[in-house]
């Protein structure tokens, strides 16, 4: 068989082609407090993160009846709109309307000493472009919100 050494010089060719299409998930990390903050006010998230893994802490201890806090990502001109949607729709519902458009990510609320974790895709997200996260705990928006930054 003469295939063999063009097989191998094939297989040797394609490994060295860099995987541009590489999904390459990046970790970021935000904490919420007994005082309604979180500790940061920017988000940053390179272009080539293919995913997000976004873990929220809340480091105080109050019950999430009380002092909640989630972590929702829409473009900063849906956050009003999408904020008082949300309260409607409950605690229950982690106040983020089920299947809502406008939301490109969430987390569930949390109270104080426990954290989690949510897991998206950065498909939907064009570079530059202009995000906002936010807690959509009723009376929290306002003042727990920042910048989210892709690219
Ligand atoms: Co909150």
């Amino acid at each position: 068989m003469r295939a063999s050494p063009f097989i191998a010089i094939l297989a040797l060719l394609l490994s060295a082609v860099p995987l541009h299409a590489a999904a390459r998930t990046c970790n970021i990390a935000i904490a919420s407090d007994d005082a309604m903050k979180f500790d940061q006010s920017e988000l940053h998230v390179a272009a080539d993160c293919s995913k997000v893994t976004l873990t929220l802490t809340h480091t105080g201890g109050m019950p999430a009846e009380i002092m909640g806090h989630n972590w929702v990502l829409s473009k900063t001109a849906d956050v009003n709109a999408l904020a008082t949607a949300g309260g409607k729709a409950g605690a229950q519902a982690h106040y983020v309307p089920p299947g809502d458009a406008r939301v490109i990510a969430h987390t569930k609320v949390i109270g104080g000493g426990e954290s989690t974790t949510v897991t998206f895709s950065t498909a939907g997200l064009s570079k530059g472009g202009d995000y906002t996260f936010f807690c959509s705990f009723p009376g929290h928006w306002a003042i727990m919100k920042g910048t989210f930054v892709f690219g």
